[in-house]
């Protein structure tokens, strides 16, 4: 069996254990937020939606990044994420109803997205030395506030609040690498379904039969489980979970596609898997989920329960549904794009056909990087100047200088609008701007 080391699943599927980069605190902030704001600016706060926060050495929000909060693509009416969201709300709503015919699970779809450290990680059990946690990952609004990371900062909060059974739908945030699938802003949904012993054993058996089964003990932690819980929950956790998952699956990309299901590791879920289907010859990882750590549900008040959680990316879905073949294009204020998901009922068949194709350009930067470095300021720093005329950054050279041990990286950056063509002349102008940039604010030495 596949096992693999990750902490989040998603639009946004690098191994976070392959991306640990040298990076030491203050130094290292200092490079984050400083080509952001001009560095002897005197702004003090951030202000994000309606909320304004004391900025600090942590923040590393960008401004562009910041001109995205709120937009809130889900609840747009038309929008392919939003008909995703009904379609996934509608199973569950459909498929999962009490004796009157109410649906069980309850939709959350409008939680601002700053959340706390808390919230975000603490909350889910998240070591305190995790690479999620580090600004070269994620945007701190402050050192107490986050641009959350994943719906799952939301868990032990509704968990508190009463919720059993629930979805969350809302935006996230990564700072990660440029290509067509990956956007530093995407969006997930989270799913929970919490059962008492009764709930869980009543699923399977009759009341004869539950006799004597328990889903409570003290026992090892293994692989296989958590120490509280017994191998027989697990086994009817497993099974509820796999099987509403691969259920979903079905309805939304097909009865036909292949599925399996891999290890995996997540800090919040023991054991944990991902979700992967075959859909046109090609296998792909759509989700990840687990059994929920049952301390997470005891300081969250629901200690008698146990329970399972998911989370999936509705990008990454919404771009194999509708053969959508760039994740900016979810951003396209272009009505030959939107046009295109004007539908009324969301289960309308739809294909996108690509309206105009501009041609792209590129240039490349050689430089060789300081020792506190970190890749993501730079696309970073690419994303401010470049927006969204920037299709892919890549590092397509990496090489040590075997005497003077300094490092030398060479990107390619690839120039192209969505929407309108980009001439080598305007590329070769912001390719000026982000080579001034680099130098001045990321202490790097061009070659
Ligand atoms: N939060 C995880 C991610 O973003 C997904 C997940 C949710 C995994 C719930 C397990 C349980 O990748």
């Amino acid at each position: 069996m596949m096992m693999k080391y990750k902490l989040f699943t998603g639009i946004c599927c690098r191994l976070y254990s392959a991306s640990i980069v040298s990076m030491n605190g203050a130094s290292h902030r200092h490079f984050c937020s400083s080509f952001l704001t001009d560095i002897s600016s005197p702004e003090t706060t951030v202000t994000v939606g309606s909320q304004t926060y004391a900025r600090d050495e942590m923040t590393n929000v960008t401004p562009h990044i910041l001109s995205k909060v709120g937009s809130n693509l889900h609840n747009r009416k038309y929008h392919p994420l939003n008909l995703l969201k009904q379609r996934i709300r509608d199973h569950f709503y459909k498929n999962y109803v009490k004796p009157r015919g109410n649906p069980i699970f309850t939709v959350v779809d409008d939680l601002p997205p700053v959340v706390t450290i808390e919230q975000c990680f603490d909350s889910l059990l998240t070591p305190k030395d995790h690479v999620s946690r580090k600004p070269s990952d994620t945007y701190y609004v402050n050192k107490d506030h986050v641009l959350r990371t994943h719906t799952s900062a939301h868990q032990s909060d509704l968990i508190r609040m009463g919720c059993d059974q629930f979805l969350v739908i809302g935006d996230v945030y990564r700072r990660d690498t440029i290509d067509k699938s990956h956007y530093p802003v995407f969006h997930q949904c989270e799913g929970v379904r919490l059962f008492t012993e009764r709930e869980l054993l009543i699923s399977k058996f009759s009341e004869q039969d539950m006799e004597g089964l328990t889903v409570f003990e003290q026992g090892p932690r293994i692989p296989a489980k958590q120490a509280p819980h017994t191998q027989d929950a697990v086994v009817l956790l497993e099974a509820d979970l796999k099987w509403t998952l691969t259920r979903l699956a079905h309805d939304i990309f097909g009865k036909d596609i292949e599925t399996q299901w891999v290890d995996c590791y997540f800090p919040f879920t023991h054991p944990s898997w991902e979700l992967e289907i075959k859909y046109k010859g090609e296998w792909l990882e759509v989700l990840g989920c687990g059994v929920m750590e049952q301390e997470i549900l005891n300081e969250a008040g629901a200690g008698n329960k146990v329970g399972w959680a998911f989370g999936l990316g509705l990008e990454r879905w919404a771009m194999k549904m509708y053969d959508i073949p760039d994740i900016r294009l979810f951003w396209s204020q272009d009505s030959g794009f939107l046009s295109q998901f004007k539908v009324d009922d969301a289960n309308t068949p739809i294909k996108y056909k690509p309206v105009s194709v501009h041609p792209q350009c590129y240039n490349d930067i050689s430089f060789w990087i300081p020792d506190n470095y970190t890749e993501n300021d730079f696309y970073d720093l690419v994303r401010g100047l470049g927006s969204d005329m920037v299709e892919q950054v890549e590092l397509i050279d990496n090489f040590t200088h075997p005497k003077k041990g300094q490092t030398s990286h060479c990107y390619r950056i690839t120039y192209r609008h969505m929407d309108r063509a980009v001439h080598q002349e305007e590329a070769n102008k912001i390719h000026a701007l982000i080579t001034e940039a680099a130098i001045n604010n990321l202490a790097v030495e061009v070659r």
